[in-house]
């Protein structure tokens, strides 16, 4: 019988490319969406890429009893991985109790159902956001947790510790936090990738869609940074190299190799690059001119941010191996094949 795995949103962006990387090493996967940001059709495409189609259920784990119903149905489980909950940065400004109540409330009820039914191996997808505005670079895992600027930050850093208590509680249950420093790419297939819903917070879907004329322009948040070139230095990672280090943490907590009952780790390359070096690639990788303009710095913006990942290589044995590149033109194929479907 097959390892189960319970991958909640997972038909988001990076939840889908985790969802076959579990498949590829043989693991059988149950996928808890509310389809809220994502779409169903994320499943056949799942299935064409892997040839297996992972169960799903629509459930919204904010709602307790759904998510016990949830849970219970499936309590063969060996662990979870929850992508699930909001991600945009500016509408968590505008509606923080959303936020607050989404990310949370699913949290919790995701952890209460795993201890009903004696399910003790827990991932959780966190963000690099909270490091704050660092002291020191690279960032590593043992720089300080600082107040993120957005309610969608505080709620990773307030779910860490939520991870921290609850871990020490509780005899059996182990978790790790994976902080995921700047996620872009898209599948080699074309078939899967990031799906922004409405304008795009994040810069690479707003490169892709300038490129493809659905936006005018690129405005780029400042150029007065004390950066090589004055613009935001980050640490950009491919998704699927990403995913890849979700299936080294389920496995490390299955052989219960994990030293501390919640550990953390980063997930970057390592490398920084500036928003034009990120523009220029574009240009290069894809032979065209992109339509840019340098405005006012974006509040709450840090200057640097880029990761220490010898812990990642040296616990989980994983480091990512695709380039800006080919990050890139996994994110413009998938841009483009995503035009030709909406037309
Ligand atoms: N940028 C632009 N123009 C845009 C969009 C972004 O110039 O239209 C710049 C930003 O100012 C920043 C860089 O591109 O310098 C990267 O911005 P992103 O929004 O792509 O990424 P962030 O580093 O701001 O956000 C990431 C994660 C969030 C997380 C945040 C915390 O995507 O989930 O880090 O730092 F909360």
């Amino acid at each position: 019988m097959k390892n189960k795995i319970i991958v909640t949103g997972g038909c988001g962006y990076i939840g889908s490319h985790t969802v076959i990387e579990l498949i590829e090493n043989d693991f059988e996967v149950v996928i808890f969406d509310d389809l809220s940001n994502s779409t169903e059709k994320t499943i056949s495409r799942i299935h064409k890429i892997t040839g297996v189609k992972p169960t799903f259920i629509k459930v919204d784990l904010k709602n307790q009893e759904a998510t016990s119903k949830a849970f219970e149905a499936h309590k063969d489980t060996l662990g979870v991985i929850h992508f699930a909950a909001h991600k945009a940065v500016g509408e968590s400004v505008e509606k923080p109790l959303m936020y607050y109540k989404n990310n949370l409330y699913s949290l919790l009820n995701v952890l209460e159902s795993q201890n009903e039914n004696n399910i003790n191996n827990f991932i959780f997808s966190s963000s690099a956001t909270v490091y704050g505005t660092p002291n020191t670079l690279p960032i590593t895992e043992k720089n300080e947790t600082q107040r993120p600027f957005s309610p969608y930050g505080n709620t990773k850093k307030i779910a860490e510790e939520i991870l921290d208590d609850f871990t020490k509680s509780s005899q059996d249950f182990s978790a790790i936090s994976l902080r995921y420093f700047n996620p872009i790419g898209a599948h080699e297939s074309g078939e899967i990738g990031e799906l922004p819903n409405g304008i795009p917070n994040n810069l690479m879907p707003y490169i892709t869609q300038t490129a493809a004329g659905v936006r005018d322009k690129l405005m780029v948040y400042g150029n007065d940074y004390p950066t090589k070139d004055g613009t935001p230095i980050r640490d950009y990672i491919h998704v699927v190299d990403l995913a890849k280090a979700h299936v080294l943490a389920v496995k490390r907590l299955l052989k219960k190799e994990q030293e501390t009952a919640l550990e953390y780790f980063n997930l970057g390359t390592g490398l920084g690059y500036s928003v034009l070096d990120v523009i220029k690639t574009f240009e290069k990788v894809t032979e065209s001119k992109l339509n840019y303009e340098i405005t006012d710095r974006r509040d709450g913006d840090v200057p640097q941010l880029y990761a220490s990942t010898d812990l990642a290589k040296e616990k989980l044995g994983w480091s990512a191996d695709r380039a800006l590149e080919e990050m890139i033109s996994s994110s413009w194929t998938w841009e483009q094949n995503l035009r030709n479907e909406t037309k």
